[in-house]
């Protein structure tokens, strides 16, 4: 047990991980919505910091945390986290690769169908009392072409859902040094062919140098005429003004976001006004299942970590 350990808890977590903690022995210190001086404050004296993604770690910050050893993210994306700093201090450092997977796959979904049938445009009018039948033609799925970009746990669960949509997939990940042999129906791609091949392609890769402006205009550029793009991932990773200049002039026929490169976006972020974009406050992971898989996985390593048990 881990009587007087203590962990901060930087952003709010579900209260499963929180009894969680309490079951090993340490001891949960609720206090979110810091940042700079006020963050090196309440992580004096704790051996364990939580956080989900709206706390950052900063080099500042964590230079600053003499007692912190190990850190948390409840999630699945580490940007918030200056993770060179945490390395050279020797803390230890952890996601929770497997919380949100089905979460973010299945709101991939909800954002293509919703672009692709023209669900919010269509239920907007018919709440304003305007039946428009013949306004909204959509295009089915069936038989298109999905790149997925990055094939993890997230990615993996796209491509299983892109299946029962009958849709053919493709996929790129350079980071696998072997291709997993369940998924050999979703054949491995480099990134430029992937680009060419597909008529969807959805990213589901961590934000870090090597992946910062991935999608750039010469990529964009590579992408099939009147492709979708689909981004749950991370903001950072797609050059928005080429985005936004592709949609404006048709070259890409649509785009799903659910992450922009700073958030909260402006309210006159360029992508939001375009009619072809559908667009939501990075909800990948906001579902109940998904919080409570974070906090509880989150509360068992940070117990592995500070107590060396399970
Ligand atoms: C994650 O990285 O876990 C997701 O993007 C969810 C989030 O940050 O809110």
């Amino acid at each position: 047990m881990g009587r007087g350990l203590k962990v901060l808890i930087a952003d709010p977590l579900d209260p499963a991980a929180l009894a969680a903690l309490r079951a090993r022995g340490l001891e949960p210190v609720e206090r979110s919505g810091l940042a700079g001086d006020a963050l090196v404050a309440a992580l004096d004296g704790v051996d364990g910091v939580i956080v989900r993604g709206a706390t950052k770690l900063t080099a500042e910050v964590l230079a600053h945390a003499r007692t912190l050893r190990a850190i948390v993210r409840a999630g699945t994306g580490l940007d918030n986290v200056d993770l060179a700093t945490a390395k050279a201090r020797g803390m230890f450092v952890s996601n929770t690769p497997a919380a949100n997977a089905v979460s973010v796959a299945e709101l991939v979904f909800g954002l293509l169908l919703a672009l692709e049938r023209h669900l919010v445009p269509a239920a907007s009018d018919l709440a304003r009392g305007r039946w428009e039948k013949t306004k909204y033609a959509g295009r089915e799925l069936a038989g298109r072409t999905l790149g997925v970009v990055g094939f993890g746990r997230i990615g993996r669960e796209v491509a299983t859902r892109a299946r029962a949509f009958a849709m053919a997939v493709v996929a790129h990940d350079p980071l696998l040094p072997e291709w997993p042999a369940e998924f050999a129906w979703a054949p491995r791609r480099e990134l430029e062919p992937l680009l060419a091949e597909s008529d969807v392609v959805t990213l589901h890769l961590p934000l870090a140098p090597d992946t910062r402006g991935l999608i750039d205009a010469a990529r964009i550029a590579r992408m099939k005429p009147g492709a979708v793009l689909v981004n749950a991932a991370r903001g950072g990773i797609v050059d928005e003004a080429a985005l936004a200049a592709a949609l404006r002039e048709g070259r890409l026929s649509g785009a799903a976001l659910d992450v922009f490169e700073r958030e909260p976006a402006p309210a006159d972020h360029p992508l939001l006004a375009l009619p072809n974009v559908i667009a939501t406050p990075h909800l990948g992971a906001s579902t109940g299942e998904a919080q409570q898989r974070a906090g509880t996985e989150a509360a068992a390593i940070m117990a592995r970590a500070l107590l060396g048990e399970g």
